[in-house]
């Protein structure tokens, strides 16, 4: 933790320096455009740069959704264990944005990892989603959970029991889904490097996107470079680091979580006044920037309208600045709860072992 914060103390210095110097040299003011973008899937399909995160506020998230369709996102993200597919549904309908131009994705959760529970699953979604098919399928998280009704399957003692079948099982049974229609590509979700290799070694497709934290203090850049050389696209979930309260009240992280928040980093609040936008505004730019879709999740208006205005062109100077901020800080990480060490060829994991955030 001390290494932490002399790397924050000290990419807080060199940030400021380079940021002074970089407004400075751009006293005109500069009109960014905002550039409404998607990338291109493996599977042919386009997926929007900018879209919607509905974890969290459950009784929200029909009005969320539907405001932020209203407001141009087109990629809303959602999963089975957030328990708020059914108010996603509504918010589709309730916002007249037709179903064709939205790109939906939810993901499996780990007790519906068995291969002959995999359809059903899909289809309870598909029910509560009210929609017959979805664009993207994941697998929330390369563990297995025990069969049956219970999501988080704990014995006598509180812990997590696994299911008999691998998430190699899972991937091929979710590979026979694409056939039937009822999703239009699959990917996954928290996976190591060695995992997605199994995958690719052992199945049929190679995933569409792996969703996974990517922010300024965890960029994970061998990562992303090597899923890019497998036509595997990023979604970086929690694009804005530590600002969901989730992380600084969950045993996950609470090690790291209390640092100072990324969007405080006076770096990014100079880049913000350098462009005219705001510090969050330049998390998220970075990440388009590097050929990532990102999906902030917001219930209040004026941050949705903020976080739809995050596509446009950062120097490659600022973007180089913005690795400074790089301390290999992973908040989401559920490995001990789970009973499976995640990301585990990853960085970021120092410090999450053995119960130590637990
Ligand atoms: N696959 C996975 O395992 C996984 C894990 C985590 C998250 N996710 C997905 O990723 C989504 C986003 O992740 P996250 O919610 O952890 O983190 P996040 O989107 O990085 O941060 C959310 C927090 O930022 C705030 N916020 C959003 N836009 C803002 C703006 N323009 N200005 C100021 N504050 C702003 C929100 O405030 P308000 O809440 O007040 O609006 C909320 O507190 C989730 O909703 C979920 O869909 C997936």
């Amino acid at each position: 933790m001390n290494i932490l914060r002399q790397q924050l103390r000290s990419s807080a210095t060199n940030s400021r320096a380079f940021a002074n110097g970089a407004i400075r040299a751009q006293e005109q003011a500069r009109g960014i455009a905002t550039r409404p973008k998607s990338f291109q899937l493996n599977t042919g399909a386009s997926i929007p740069a900018i879209g919607f995160g509905t974890f969290q506020d459950p009784d929200a998230q029909e009005d969320a959704v539907s405001r932020a369709l209203k407001a141009g996102l087109r990629l809303i993200d959602t999963a089975r264990v957030y328990d708020v597919e059914k108010q996603v549904g509504r918010g589709i309908k309730g916002s007249g944005v037709p179903r064709e131009e939205i790109f939906l994705g939810t993901k499996l959760w780990c007790n519906n990892f068995h291969p002959d529970d995999v359809e059903k699953a899909l289809d309870e979604s598909l029910e509560d989603l009210d929609t017959p098919y979805v664009d993207l399928l994941m697998m929330h998280y390369p563990c297995t959970f025990a069969r049956g009704e219970d999501r988080f399957p704990r014995d006598s003692n509180g812990k997590m029991i696994l299911g008999e079948t691998s998430f190699v099982d899972t991937w091929k049974a979710m590979e026979k889904l694409v056939k039937t229609g009822k999703t239009k590509a699959i990917g996954v979700s928290n996976f190591s490097k060695g995992e997605l290799e199994t995958i690719i070694r052992e199945c049929h497709v190679v995933p569409a996107v792996h969703q996974m934290e990517v922010h300024p203090y965890l960029q994970q850049k061998a990562f992303n470079e090597w899923l890019r050389s497998q036509g595997i696209h990023v979604v970086q979930f929690s694009p804005l680091g530590n600002m969901n309260d989730f992380y600084r009240s969950t045993g996950w992280s609470k090690e790291v979580s209390h640092m100072m928040r990324v969007i405080d980093q006076p770096l990014l609040q100079e880049l913000g006044r350098k462009y005219g936008k705001s510090a969050v505004q330049i998390v998220l730019a970075w990440g388009i920037n590097n050929g990532r879709s990102v999906i902030p999740k917001s219930t209040i208006d004026w941050q949705i309208k903020e976080n739809v205005e995050s596509d446009f062109e950062l120097d490659a100077g600022d973007m180089k600045a913005i690795e400074t901020l790089d301390i290999k800080a992973r908040f989401n990480d559920p490995s001990l709860d789970y009973q499976w060490r995640l990301y585990s060829d990853l960085e970021g994991i120092e410090g999450t072992k053995d119960g130590k955030t637990h």
